[in-house]
């Protein structure tokens, strides 16, 4: 218990007393406190410091356990040394302040010696002085610029229905940022899950900090050589997420809401007989009866298996919204079931509290109980086995009208009972983990898919997010873009924004540009409001339909590079929408706005995100060389540049030296495609790789080995194109292989040469490369494709090397 007379007075941990080393750190005594030093990793160690006599438990972010013997420690009467191959932490025994350096002794983050940990009554700080230069990135779903100097945030998972672009806090909490100083990089993960505020210099110019309302100060430091390296040690701790079906990939149709069934089952139609190529409809909130979730108004969708078996047919797959709200009701199971077996939140005197939400008042399942996560996962069979697909945990703030759940709400938290205040960040991340669990129970095998609004540090494991209720406006198209890359920037790859803004009508210039940035962005999912204009490809006329089936296009053909680039992304961590600052985070042009929108899509795209009014924009190359997109326009990079950007033609460069793959279009990801790989291979310097990796893209299988995964590598010195041998038990669908040279010029020859080489081996030519362009009638003035001649051949799965004299 706090003293009176302290809970005013900001207290400290004051000096070391004594301290054990263990297998994984240390952990000691300070007059005021206890603490513990855990290594992680080499570029991993845990700070733990709590005025409590035990640590308080954080269950639900971390994934990893600390690892012994990483470490060597020294003492001296002043200091006591800590140290990993990537890092050192000096920890003054007179005032418990630490300071974190690489190897070689340059400081990386240090805590201001002053007042570097505190207490202000339950409010828990740690201060860090600011570095000279420094900037701050990441920090999950914040507007803003990236970088977030200057700046204060706070981590509070709410419903922010039509946000303002600089709104703070929206739906989802990751306390984890990036700092950068002096060519150098490191990553704080504060895993506390009480409201927390994170100030990066604002209204000060001595220090950064991160304090909670309550609960330990409890953070993971990283120091790795790059940004990249960073992330992927805060998703080896936090986890990673696994292969997505291949349908969510493509393009999804929501609107709140399609009913009643045949409007459903027309707008399924209507992509069919435009040939607009979608995967997923998605049901919000008017398919329920009196919106209570595990149901169907019977009147509006008497026969939803029928219904969800028709749009089968057409190839589509079905995504139900689920609120976290249970209605009171007692003719309803779930109330009752919920009631009886103590599965709902409640207040201290055991009532069940109640909120009030679509259905009225509602009870909530308290999903940090693992008994409640069990019966929400066994009720999703009721849509399993009306054929749903996936699950789109909405409202999981958990949102009810008026925003303000009293805190003495208590939440099970694994047994570790405690309040609304400890459980609000985590309550929608664990529903999103429940609806997951429930759906690989139910779903035979088939992977999961559950799109998720609110979250917490993890989320990735289990769910892909989005940014939520956005506005049809420019900015906050832009908005989204940047909400997405630093979503990327903190462990979350799998995110997207409402392509036409959710409230608010879109118009027409808007919705074409939005479309094509969304055709480049992990997730790609239109959706609007209800009473606002209709938000379809084809509602905005002609000429933005064709935009728009084009970018959708555009979308399926690359599937194979986007496919193989979320491969990447589950193993590696490192998101698929990749803000500049994580590749390029030393040239300060990456923050300064607008470049700051810019991001690599799949490791291979400069897309310039730019609003649909500009006719030009000014673009920043980075260093290397690059090549528009539409036409292989050769461009330097390392400048600043103005670039023509009419509505139909998005500003993107290919990197050179890319190989990027694409497959002809289809109608929706489960028809069969042609079979024909087409590899463009752009001209540039050292080894060009891309890892080609398929699977069945919709069960588990691949998880024992059932994919076709080969890297492919072209050696630009010697001019060699190599197919290693392919890995895995799944036989490609790919019979063919046609590649595509750009950027080669006077190489033409010999690529020619090639060829006339290996016809007598099977070769056929192909002279025109027009796959990316979105208008291949030749109608714009960007569409001045290269003619150039292109190999075609077999795709073994053996290893295949050919040589290009
Ligand atoms: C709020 C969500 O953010 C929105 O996408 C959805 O359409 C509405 N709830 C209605 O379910």
């Amino acid at each position: 218990m706090i003293p009176v007379t302290q809970q005013h007075t900001i207290i400290s941990p004051g000096p070391i007393r004594n301290w054990e080393v263990t297998p994984y750190g240390i952990t000691g005594h300070t007059e005021d406190a206890i603490f513990a030093i855990q290594v992680y990793a080499d570029h991993t160690i845990r700070v733990q410091v709590s005025r409590h006599e035990a640590f308080s438990p954080n269950p639900y972010a971390v994934i990893a356990k600390p690892v012994s013997g990483l470490f060597e420690f020294r003492s001296s009467p002043d200091i006591l040394w800590l140290s990993t191959k990537k890092m050192t932490v000096t920890i003054s025994r007179e005032c418990f302040s630490l300071s974190f350096a690489t190897p070689q002794g340059k400081v990386l983050c240090e805590d201001d010696p002053a007042i570097g940990i505190n207490w202000l009554g339950t409010e828990v700080s740690c201060y860090k002085k600011l570095q000279p230069w420094e900037k701050f990135i990441g920090l999950g779903e914040k507007t803003g610029g990236l970088n977030r100097w200057g700046k204060a945030y706070t981590n509070w998972n709410t419903d922010s229905f039509g946000y303002g672009i600089d709104a703070d806090p929206l739906y989802l909490s990751v306390p984890f940022y990036i700092g950068l100083n002096g060519g150098k990089a490191y990553g704080i993960f504060f895993d506390n899950p009480h409201k927390s505020v994170f100030n990066f210099g604002a209204s000060n110019n001595r220090f950064s900090y991160f304090s909670a309302e309550d609960g330990d100060l409890d953070y993971y430091f990283f120091h790795e050589d790059s940004v990249a390296s960073i992330i992927q040690a805060y998703t080896q701790l936090t986890g990673r997420m696994e292969m997505p079906p291949l349908w969510s990939l493509g393009y999804q149709q929501c609107r709140y809401s399609y009913y009643p069934d045949r409007e459903v089952l027309r707008l399924a139609e209507t992509f069919r007989e435009k040939e607009i190529p979608a995967d997923v409809i998605y049901l919000d909130i008017h398919h329920m009866e009196k919106y209570k979730v595990f149901t169907f108004d019977g009147k509006t969708f008497p026969d939803p298996a029928a219904m969800i078996k028709s749009l089968k047919e057409r190839g589509f797959k079905v995504v139900v919204i689920l609120d976290p709200g249970i209605k009171n009701d007692p003719n309803y199971a779930p109330y009752l079931e919920g009631i009886e077996q103590g599965l709902f939140i409640r207040y201290p005197d055991q009532v069940p509290y109640e909120g009030h939400v679509w259905p009225g008042w509602c009870a909530f399942p308290d999903f940090t109980n693992p008994a409640a996560r069990a019966w929400w996962a066994n009720k999703l069979s009721f849509y399993s086995s009306l054929g749903v697909d996936g699950f789109w945990t909405d409202m999981n703030e958990p949102a009810t009208w008026g925003q303000h759940m009293p805190n003495i709400i208590e939440f099970h938290f694994e047994g570790e009972q405690c309040s609304h205040r400890k459980a609000r960040n985590i309550y929608g991340m664990q529903m999103a983990r429940s609806t997951r669990e429930g759906s690989l129970q139910h779903a035979d095998n088939k992977r999961p898919f559950v799109l998720s609004r609110s979250g917490y540090a993890g989320i990735q494991r289990d769910a892909a997010v989005w940014t939520g209720d956005n506005v049809a406006s420019d900015e906050h198209m832009l908005a989204g873009i940047r909400l997405v890359n630093s979503l990327g920037l903190s462990g979350v790859s799998f995110s997207g924004f409402d392509v036409g803004g959710f409230a608010g009508n879109t118009n027409p210039k808007l919705f074409a540009r939005w479309i094509s940035l969304g055709a480049f962005s992990p997730l790609f999912r239109a959706h609007s409001m209800i009473n606002s204009n209709d938000s379809e490809p084809w509602s905005f006329g002609e000429e933005v339909e064709e935009i728009a089936k084009n970018y959708i296009r555009l979308r399926y053909k690359l599937l194979p590079t986007i496919y193989a680039a979320f491969y990447k992304s589950c193993s590696s961590g490192l998101p698929v929408a990749k803000s500049l600052a994580i590749d390029y985070a030393f040239d300060d042009r990456v923050f300064q706005g607008p470049f700051d929108n810019q991001y690599l899509f799949c490791d291979k795209f400069l897309v310039v995100p730019v609003e649909s009014f500009r006719p030009v924009t000014k673009v920043f190359l980075p260093e290397g060389k690059w090549y528009y997109l539409f036409n292989s326009q050769p461009v330097d990079g390392n400048q600043v540049c103005y670039w023509e950007c009419p509505l139909s033609y998005l500003p993107v460069f290919v990197k050179a030296g890319s190989i990027v793959a694409l497959q002809e279009p289809v109608n929706h990801t489960g028809e069969a495609h042609d079979g024909i790989l087409h590899l463009h291979v752009y001209h540039g310097s050292g080894t060009s790789n891309h890892l080609h990796y398929e699977d069945d893209g919709s069960t588990l299988d691949y998880r024992n080995n059932a994919y076709f995964k080969r890297n492919l590598l072209f050696d630009h010195s010697h001019k060699v194109l190599i197919f290693e041998e392919s890995r895995g038990n799944y036989k490609s669908k790919f019979h063919t292989v046609k590649i595509y040279f750009h950027g080669f010029g006077e190489n033409q020859a010999s690529v020619g040469e090639v060829m006339k080489k290996l016809e007598k081996e099977d070769v056929s030519f192909l002279d025109r490369i027009s796959d990316f362009d979105p208008f291949p009638d030749n109608r714009h003035p960007y569409h001045q494709c290269e003619d150039t001649r292109t190999l075609t051949i077999p795709h073994p799965p053996a290893k295949l090397t050919i040589t290009l004299h």
